[in-house]
């Protein structure tokens, strides 16, 4: 029984779940920090939080490749299904649903979800994640809110959070969302991949163990965390 976590730079994340590949917002071959190109990569799920280029740019070759199932909102899943694309799990926020792998609920996120090509992608969202006893939340892109302290009532054993600044929460605003979702261990992600999003990330971790009971694992580019 394992949960392992791989980060391929960036927002872009994969799940070993006993043998069950998970994508997170698969984005290889147009990301400066990922290490791995996209035709390489494995998966039986594909999870997006939202329609921007960052986070969805090849989850389509993918899943035709692997025959991958997407799970995601009800209107990035038309947009799979309207690209010929059939295998998808529609879900939203606030609903959860027990797939073979866990149970995947989605969280509400403040941010954008336009598609590439300009198609409404619904409300963007974040996923709480109950795989093998453990609980991770992945933030998505968004702000920090208060909310984020009913994410974490039932106890997480991980967050995914992005730190970056610009785009999504900040530095500091992190670590507010770490006090509301007091998780065991924080990720950061979605930072250090173009200028606009530059962080100090040992500086950071240092202030985050300081002011949160948190334990700060950085990982780059396909680096593994253990759960
Ligand atoms: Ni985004
Ligand atoms: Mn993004």
């Amino acid at each position: 029984m394992s949960v392992k976590v791989t980060s391929h730079g960036h927002a872009t994340f994969s799940l070993d779940v006993n043998g069950t590949k998970i994508v997170i917002d698969p984005f290889f071959d147009g990301n400066p920090a990922a290490t791995v190109s996209a035709a390489d990569v494995e998966a039986d799920y594909i999870l997006i939080t939202h329609g921007h280029g960052d986070h969805i740019a090849d989850a389509l070759p993918i899943a035709q490749r692997t025959g991958a199932k997407i799970i995601s909102n009800f209107e990035i899943g038309n947009w799979f299904i309207g690209q010929g694309y059939e295998n998808v799990h529609q879900q939203h926020i606030g609903g959860g649903f027990q797939h073979e792998f866990g149970h995947v609920k989605l969280t509400i996120a403040f941010h954008g979800s336009a598609l590439p090509d300009g198609s409404n992608g619904g409300m963007p969202n974040g996923f709480l994640l109950t795989v093998d006893g453990k609980k991770v939340y992945i933030a998505g892109d968004t702000a920090v809110f208060s909310d984020m302290a009913l994410i974490g009532a039932g106890g997480l054993d991980l967050a995914i959070l992005p730190i970056g600044d610009n785009f999504t929460m900040g530095p500091d605003d992190a670590i507010m969302a770490i006090n509301f979702l007091k998780p065991k261990a924080v990720i950061p992600c979605h930072y250090n991949t173009w200028p606009p999003i530059a962080v100090d990330v040992d500086a950071w971790k240092a202030k985050a163990e300081a002011e949160t009971e948190a334990n700060i694992v950085t990982l780059s580019s396909e680096q593994v965390h253990d759960l």
